[in-house]
């Protein structure tokens, strides 16, 4: 694809400028996992969740002025909200399967060597033993810690250890940009009383049975 832009940028230097070739392949990289995050933390059904948000970004950005990376640690809140949307609708949901390179115990179970693992990270980011009324939406608990690293292994959106996904501090960025760039910039509201539908259907990255409609006011 970048030497396919770069031929065309050879044609018509303006049209595909360094930026916009820039633009394209971040996308594109980015795009395809990090927007069904952004569907889902678009947080239509808790507008007071959006409500904090948008204040949080009004506090720490001068008017005016678009968000950008430099913000994005001063955005704790944001933070929050990204990873309680991973929490309760992980892209990977059950992670990439691995075979265990020798004999272990899992969870008291014995796995010999050369077994498929796989794990359900969607049932343990909702396991009731290991989160407070796990099927709400609640940024909050990052705020105190809950599923911090220290805290066992129980918030694995990017899997874990040296297999872990290597774009996890990339992906974080670009959600937090996106995500903090929409609520900067508008007024989101669901489009009628009822709530967004947030089931999930069927595939890889976990999207939504119904694509995501809302209303959006400058
Ligand atoms: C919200 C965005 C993303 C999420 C939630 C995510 C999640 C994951 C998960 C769960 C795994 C498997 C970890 C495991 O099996 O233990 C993984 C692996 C991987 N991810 Fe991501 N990912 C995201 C974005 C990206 C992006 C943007 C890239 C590339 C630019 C990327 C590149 C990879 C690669 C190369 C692996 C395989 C690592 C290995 O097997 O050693 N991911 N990701």
């Amino acid at each position: 694809m970048i030497d396919d832009l770069l031929l065309f940028q050879r044609a018509d230097p303006e049209q595909y400028s360094d930026n916009t070739i820039n633009g394209l392949i971040t996308v594109n990289i980015t795009g395809h996992m990090t927007h069904d995050v952004l569907d889902d933390g678009m947080g239509v059904n808790n507008p007071e969740v959006l409500c904090k948000a948008h204040s949080e970004i009004e506090r720490n950005i001068q008017q005016g002025i678009l968000l950008d990376e430099s913000n994005l640690p001063k955005l704790q809140y944001l933070n929050c909200i990204i990873n309680e949307t991973l929490r309760l609708y992980p892209v990977v949901l059950l992670l990439i399967p691995h075979f265990s390179s020798e004999e272990c115990t899992v969870g008291g179970y014995n796995v010999p060597s050369g077994t498929m693992l796989i794990t359900n990270a969607w049932a343990i980011h909702r396991d009731p033993k290991v989160w407070v009324e796990p099927g709400r939406f609640m940024p909050e608990r990052f705020e105190c810690g809950e599923g911090d690293k220290g805290d066992g292994y129980k918030f694995i959106p990017f899997g874990l250890g040296r297999r872990s996904c290597p774009s996890s501090g990339l992906a974080m960025r670009m959600m937090g940009l996106a995500l903090g760039t929409l609520i900067q910039c508008f007024e989101w509201k669901r489009i009628g009383e009822e709530q967004v539908d947030m089931w999930e259907g069927s595939g890889i990255t976990l999207p939504k049975t119904k694509p995501l409609v809302v209303m959006c006011e400058l």
